[in-house]
């Protein structure tokens, strides 16, 4: 069977309608020929030119991943911090998803595989390019039941990210993806009707046209 074949495991659709973020993890390996499935289509994704500006470090060691888990821990406070959000009382009741972010700070260790996604140059083309690679990452990892999200580091921990994983200077982490097998249920996402944000022949309103 051909990883193409492999991954037929549910239909496209559902795939695309129930793969939310996953932010909670059993600590159960992903086999290692699962994770190459999931890479193997992560490396289908469009790209720039077909220039391939792309590099992912999978983490899989307990000891990287604990490293790396206290930098994303750091970086998701920094990023708070930039919004004024100084701790788990400021974050304000409605915002559910905030919450489940910030327990991923505090659990990311847990998933058995942290992937690091990178541009092989700095700069917003670069990054733009490798931004497809994640969600070609995710729903191949839908059809294999394993879980993640894209997640964000911040400045305050880049130095520190490239030192660990020698990472070039001229390149660029983009996303910190944890994956793993849920701890939870996939289920559909919420989303605004489409009306809302989309538009026909113009910006806004008029859909369907
Ligand atoms: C560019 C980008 C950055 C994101 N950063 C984070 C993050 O740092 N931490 C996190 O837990 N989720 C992060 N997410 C996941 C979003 O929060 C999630 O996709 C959104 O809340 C919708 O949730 P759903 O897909 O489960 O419906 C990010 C998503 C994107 C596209």
């Amino acid at each position: 069977m051909t990883t193409a074949e492999r991954l037929n495991t549910i239909p496209l659709g559902e795939a695309m309608f129930t793969q939310r973020a996953i932010r909670r993890f059993k600590p159960d390996p992903i086999p290692d020929d699962v994770l190459d499935d999931i890479m193997q289509a992560t490396i289908r994704a469009p790209n720039g030119g077909n220039n391939q500006q792309w590099h992912f470090i999978l983490v899989k060691d307990a000891g990287m991943r604990g490293k790396l888990a206290e930098l994303y821990h750091e970086a998701w406070w920094a990023k708070r911090a930039d919004a004024g959000i100084m701790g788990p009382e400021d974050i304000p009741p409605g915002k559910s998803s905030m919450r489940s972010a910030m327990r991923l700070a505090n659990e990311i260790g847990v998933a058995p595989v942290m992937v690091l996604v990178c541009a092989t140059a700095k700069g917003a083309q670069a990054m733009g390019s490798v931004i497809p690679s994640a969600q070609n990452m995710l729903l191949a990892a839908r059809a294999f039941g394993v879980g993640g999200t894209i997640a964000t580091l911040h400045p305050v921990v880049e130095e520190r990210v490239h030192q660990l994983f020698g990472i070039p200077e001229e390149a660029q982490v983009v996303y910190c993806m944890p994956l793993g097998y849920p701890r939870g249920e996939f289920g559909p996402v919420q989303r605004l009707p489409l009306a809302e944000v989309c538009g026909v022949d113009g910006w806004g309103g008029g859909y369907p046209g």
